[in-house]
C-alpha cells in the first residue's frame, strides 16, 4: 500500500472517500466542520440512529452535497467523548482495514488524529493503524492460477492519505515508516511461513538468508552445511535431519550497524521445514499444518528486513536452524543417544521433540558471537497452545529483566507474550537413566521442560525463549502464517536504541 502524509482541513478534502471519527456525545472538529457545509446533515444522519458507537463499527455515507468527498466513513468512537482502550483501537483498526478492502475508491484520507487511544501517542497509533492495514492487504496467492476469483482482486485501493495538522506531521511521518516496516517484515515472515514444505527446505531458507545479503551491504550472510556442522560436533541438530533427503542448514545473518565494540542481539528462529515427528511419527490429521514449524525462522526473516528497512543502528545476528524432520532408514530412533556441540549427551526418547535438537547446537554455536543476549522463537510445544490458546505467545528466560523487556516491548507492540516459569523442579523431568539428559519431560509442563532443556545450553549468556505454538499461524477457514511474533521483537530492538 502506499501511503502519504497531508495536512489541511478535512472538511474541505477531494478525495475518494474521507474518514472521520465520530463520537455520540458530541462532534468532533472534523464532523463539526462537514456538518456546517453539509447544512447539518451529519448531525441529521447521527440522530436517525444509522451509527452504532461502539468501537469496531462504522457508516458509509455515499453522498454528503456540498462536500468535496465522494464518500464519507464515519468511525465509531464510543458514547462518552473518552479516548478508545486498546481493546477497542483493536476493534476499530480490524474493522477499519476490512472497510478498505471493499470501499470501491483507489484512495482514501484518514483524518488520523481523530483515533486517540488511551495513554497512546499519536505515533503509536498511526503505526498500527499502517500496520493492521499492510496486515489485511497481504495475499498469497502466487500458486493460484485464477487469481481473479480472489477476493482481493476486486480491491480497488491503492493509496491511503493520513491528514495531520502540521504540527503533527513529523510524528505521524515517523509512525508511518515504522508501521510500514514492521508490516512489511511481517508479511515477508508469513509468505515464508505458508511456503509449502516441499519448496521451503533448509536450503530454500539458506538461499533467500544469502539472497537478502547480496542486496544490502550492511548485511553478510555465513551458511553451515552438514559438513561443517558434523566438524564442529553438532551431532543433536544432525540428529534431525539424519532421516530426510534434505540436508540440514545453519544460517547465521549478521546485520552490524551499531558501535563496533557493542556486543550483538541473537534472534534464533527453529526452522524445521516440515516436522513428521520423524520415527516417533505424528497422526495424520492437519499434519499439512507442520509446514509452519519453521515459523520462528521465518520471524526470524522478518525482523532482519524490517531492521534493514529502517536502518537501525544496532547488531543483531539473525541465525536459523534449518532441517526437515522425516522417517527413514537412517533416521534417529528413540532411544539414540547423541553428543551435543557442548559435550552433553542427550538420550531422544521421542523423536517428534526435535525443535530443542537443533536449537541447543546452534545457541552453543551462539556463543562465538559473545552475545548481549540470546533469543530464541519456536513452534515448540502443542502443551503451550493447550496453555495459552492462540492469542498469547509463551516466554521463558534464565534472566529476568530481559524477560521484562520483552514483555514490555510486546505490550507496546500490541503483540500478547506471557511468561511462564521455570526452574530446578522441573529441569529434573528431563533425568535420563542412559545420558546427560533425555529430550523430553513427561506430559505435565510440556512448554517448561523445553524451555528447561534450552537453558541447559543458554548458560553463557541471557536468554529468552519464545514459544509461539499457537500464535504463529492461524488453522481452519482462515488458514495462514501469521507474521507473529515479528512486530514483538522490533520493538523490543527500538527500545535499544
Ligand atoms: N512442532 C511441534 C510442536 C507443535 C505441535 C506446534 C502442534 C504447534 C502445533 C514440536 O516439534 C512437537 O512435536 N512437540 C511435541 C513435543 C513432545 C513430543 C514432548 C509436542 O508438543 O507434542
Ligand atoms: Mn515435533
Ligand atoms: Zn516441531
Amino acid at each position: 500500500m502506499e501511503f502519504v502524509v497531508k495536512s489541511g482541513a478535512a472538511e474541505k478534502q477531494k478525495t475518494a472517500c474521507l474518514i472521520i471519527g465520530a463520537h455520540k456525545k458530541s462532534l468532533l472538529p472534523s464532523a463539526t466542520a462537514i456538518d456546517s457545509i453539509t447544512e447539518g446533515y451529519l448531525a441529521d444522519v447521527l440522530k436517525r440512529g444509522d451509527l452504532n458507537f461502539k468501537p469496531g463499527h462504522s457508516l458509509m455515507l455515499l453522498h454528503s452535497h456540498h462536500a468535496p468527498f465522494e464518500r464519507l466513513l464515519l468511525l465509531a468512537m464510543g458514547d462518552n467523548n473518552k479516548p478508545l482502550t486498546e481493546a477497542e483501537f483493536n476493534q476499530l483498526t480490524t474493522n477499519l482495514a476490512s472497510q478498505l478492502r471493499s470501499v470501491n475508491a483507489r484512495e482514501v484520507t484518514i483524518a488520523i488524529e481523530e483515533i486517540a487511544v488511551e495513554g497512546k501517542s499519536l505515533h503509536w497509533v498511526t503505526r498500527h493503524v499502517v500496520e493492521a492495514i499492510e496486515y489485511a492487504f497481504y495475499q498469497f496467492d502466487q500458486f493460484k492460477n485464477d487469481t481473479g476469483t480472489s477476493a482481493l482482486s476486486k480491491i480497488s485501493l491503492k493509496k491511503v492519505i493520513l491528514l495531520a495538522d502540521r504540527k503533527n506531521a513529523e510524528a505521524v511521518k515517523a509512525g508511518l515508516v515504522q508501521g510500514q516496516a514492521i508490516g512489511n517484515g511481517r508479511n515477508v515472515a508469513r509468505t515464508l511461513g505458508n511456503l509449502p514444505g516441499n519448496i521451503c527446505h533448509p536450503t530454500y531458507l539458506a538461499d533467500e538468508a544469502k539472497a537478502l545479503a547480496k542486496k544490502h551491504a550492511k548485511l553478510t550472510t555465513r551458511v553451515l552445511n552438514e559438513k561443517q556442522m558434523s566438524d564442529l560436533g553438532m551431532s543433536s541438530l544432525l540428529s534431525v535431519s539424519a532421516g530426510s533427503e534434505q540436508e540440514a542448514r545453519l544460517i547465521c545473518m549478521e546485520f552490524k550497524n551499531g558501535k563496533r565494540s557493542a556486543r550483538p542481539l541473537v534472534l534464533l528462529g527453529k526452522g524445521i521445514t516440515f516436522d513428521t515427528g520423524g520415527i516417533s511419527l505424528k497422526p495424520g490429521a492437519a499434519m499439512d499444518e507442520m509446514k509452519f514449524d519453521m515459523c520462528g525462522a521465518a520471524s526470524v526473516f522478518g525482523v532482519m528486513n524490517t531492521i534493514i528497512e529502517l536502518d537501525l543502528p544496532i547488531n543483531v545476528i539473525g541465525m536459523v536452524a534449518a532441517a526437515e524432520n522425516m522417517p527413514g532408514g537412517q533416521a534417529t530412533r528413540p532411544g539414540d543417544i547423541v553428543t551435543s556441540m557442548s559435550g552433553k549427551t542427550i538420550e531422544i526418547l521421542n523423536t517428534d521433540a526435535e525443535g530443542r535438537l537443533v536449537l541447543c547446537d546452534a545457541l552453543t554455536y551462539a556463543e562465538r558471537y559473545k552475545p548481549e543476549a540470546v533469543i530464541d522463537i519456536a513452534t515448540l510445544t502443542g502443551a503451550c497452545v493447550v496453555a495459552l490458546g492462540h492469542h498469547t505467545t509463551g516466554l521463558l528466560s534464565n534472566h529476568q529483566p530481559l524477560a521484562e523487556e520483552l514483555l514490555s516491548a510486546s505490550r507496546e507492540a500490541m503483540d500478547r507474550a506471557w511468561q511462564l516459569p521455570m526452574g530446578e523442579e522441573y529441569t529434573r523431568q528431563l533425568d535420563s537413566n542412559f545420558a546427560d539428559m533425555a529430550n523430553i519431560g513427561g506430559p505435565a509442563a510440556g512448554t517448561i521442560t523445553a524451555a528447561c532443556f534450552l537453558a541447559k545450553f543458554a548458560e553463557a549468556y541471557p536468554w529468552a525463549h519464545l514459544d509461539i505454538a499457537g500464535t504463529a499461524w492461524k488453522s481452519g477457514k482462515e488458514k495462514g502464517a501469521t507474521g507473529r511474533p515479528v512486530p514483538m521483537l522490533v520493538q523490543y530492538l527500538l527500545n535499544k536504541i
